[in-house]
């Protein structure tokens, strides 16, 4: 049968505009690794999902020899489709046009997606490839970035927002993903920055590559602007759809259920994980897999302030995050990056419904002059906030120690925590029995014939006193003491009734939290 000529013409227009820039940008994109838009949408969603709209669109300015230059698209694709049979939203800037530039009409069609997918509930993930704001469309494409970081303030805690760093992301264009929930980037690909290394050597007189100003690594290892690493682009997408499997598409609804699949017990035995001497380390990610459906775990941020871990599993079917202190570096503690880590995860796993699972063992919050002088007191003090705000369930366990501020910090019954747990071999004090015994029996150490023994002795004294759970437990600031092959269990009672619970807040437009 013939096939109708309109329809022709819409096919032939449709395929031009989908070489984007042509082929020989097209190449220049693919020798670096990086694919093109519609290829990342194509690799990003559910096969044969996706309908794009606004394929049309063109530029509307005339200035700087723009007058009749094609852009197709404008240089972004717009589009909803499917991942895991859940509809997103999905924003792509096409390199291959004009550096992917953010003009006018780009910025309309990237706010009107982000319109949709507030509006309709679902999650937005942005894939950002671009030279930033065009410089032929001064002050229209300046207005354009105002209008997108006003829908990601208005959308924050809504819907969730993905941002995806595929090229360059510079100058204030690093503002969107900046207000979004996750940041995901791939080594080698992605580089942001306010400032390039060219202006720095011209203001600063400092040389630095890209890479290594604002690469990947960068970003997760050293600034904390990225939530999640990949090799290639491929790895990437795979993460993403790991993660909207994941949490739920809005506030207003609970992540999906799934079926329960029992931890693998065979690897991941939860009774010999820790250490029976305080001082040694273990990897508290394998305690979450011991506790976890499938020993299935999603990791957020885990090369930045890796002395906490935080991500998200399932336990019973249901998703939950889970915020644990990591023995392995740093003992542990808390300090300023770890509290900014867990706190915004905390108010994320608030914001959609998602119960939060917090596993302690820490020695408390970091001294030194340096922590002091880069706002300890205000970045702990975020943790704090997140904890004592969030209305989801929570739940802790202590595993050993619980010393100090960091103890009431995790997710202390004193912040109401839901419900509270201890091992068997838990100490919750005001601070190590070292230190304690050093501070309250000085005078008698430097008294003592045998300091040393005295020391120890009275080391000795404090732990049998203090380094246990029961001192806790007698005032009911544990609800109770549990064998750690309990935890499973204890935790699926927890949060099963947790869920029941009506949080009552005083009314408030919004707390001030100290940002
Ligand atoms: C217009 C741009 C552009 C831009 C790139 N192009 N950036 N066109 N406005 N901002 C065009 C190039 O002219 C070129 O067009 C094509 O895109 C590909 O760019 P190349 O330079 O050939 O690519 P590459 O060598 O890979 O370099 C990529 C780059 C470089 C590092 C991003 O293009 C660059 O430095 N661009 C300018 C970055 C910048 O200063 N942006 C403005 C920031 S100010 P042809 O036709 O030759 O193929 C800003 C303010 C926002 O963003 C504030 C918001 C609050």
């Amino acid at each position: 049968m013939a096939v109708d000529e309109k329809i022709l013409d819409l096919r032939q227009r449709t395929e031009a505009i989908s070489l984007g820039g042509g082929q020989k940008a097209i190449e220049k994109q693919k020798a670096i690794g990086k694919m093109t838009a519609r290829e990342r949408i194509a690799a990003l969603l559910d096969e044969g999902s996706f309908q794009e709209y606004d394929t049309f669109v063109q530029h509307a300015c005339t200035d700087f020899g723009m007058q009749g230059k094609e852009l197709p698209g404008d240089g972004v694709v717009i589009g909803i489709g499917t991942i895991g049979g859940r509809p997103v939203a999905v924003f792509a800037q096409d390199f291959t046009v004009a550096g992917g530039s953010l003009g006018l009409m780009h910025a309309r069609k990237i706010t009107k997606i982000m319109d949709y997918a507030l509006n309709m509930r679902m999650p937005l993930i942005g894939i950002n490839d671009s030279g930033g704001a065009r410089i032929q469309e001064g002050v229209n494409a300046l207005a354009g970035y105002g209008e997108i970081f006003f829908r990601n303030t208005m959308a924050s805690g809504v819907i969730p927002q993905i941002s995806v760093i595929l090229g360059p992301c510079a100058g204030g264009a690093v503002y969107s993903p900046a207000l979004t929930d996750f940041v995901f980037v791939v080594d080698n690909i992605s580089k942001m920055f306010i400032t390039g290394p060219e202006v720095i050597k011209t203001v600063l007189g400092e040389e630095i590559s890209m890479e290594e100003l604002g690469g990947a690594r960068v970003h997760c290892e050293q600034t904390g602007n990225a939530h999640f690493f990949a090799q290639s682009e491929a790895e990437c997408f795979d993460q993403i759809r790991k993660l909207i499997a994941t949490i739920p598409a809005s506030n207003t609804q609970a992540a999906e259920r799934v079926e329960t699949v029992e931890p693998k017990t065979d690897t991941y035995r939860i009774g010999e994980i820790v250490p029976a001497d305080p001082t040694q380390p273990y990897d508290v990610r394998d305690i979450i897999r011991s506790v976890s459906d499938g020993s299935d775990f999603v990791e957020v941020m885990e090369l930045f302030a890796a002395n906490i871990v935080v991500g998200f599993g399932r336990i019973d079917g249901q998703t939950v995050g889970f915020v644990a202190n990591q023995p392995l570096v740093m003992a542990g503690v808390l300090d300023c990056d770890s509290s900014d880590k867990a706190a915004r995860f905390i108010r994320f796993c608030d914001a959609f419904n998602i119960p939060i699972v917090t596993i302690e063992d820490l020695p408390g919050y970091l001294p030194g002059v340096d922590q002091e002088h880069a706002g300890v007191i205000r970045h702990g003090a975020k943790l704090l906030y997140a904890y004592s705000e969030a209305t989801v369930p929570r739940v802790t366990v202590i595993l050993r120690k619980a010393y100090g501020g960091g103890y009431i910090a995790m997710n202390s019954r004193h912040l109401q925590a839901d419900f509270v747990f201890a091992w068997p071999r838990a100490e919750i004090a005001v601070m190590g029995p070292e230190g304690a015994a050093n501070v309250i029996f000085r005078k008698e150490i430097m008294a003592a014939e045998d300091p040393e023994a005295m020391r120890q002795l009275k080391i000795q004294e404090y732990k049998d006193k203090f380094a246990n759970p029961y001192v806790a437990a007698a005032k009911g600031y544990i609800d109770a003491v549990i064998e750690p092959e309990q935890t499973r269990r204890c935790l699926i009672q927890a949060l099963s009734v947790a869920k029941r619970k009506e949080a009552l807040q005083p009314k408030k437009k919004h707390g001030i939290p100290p940002f």
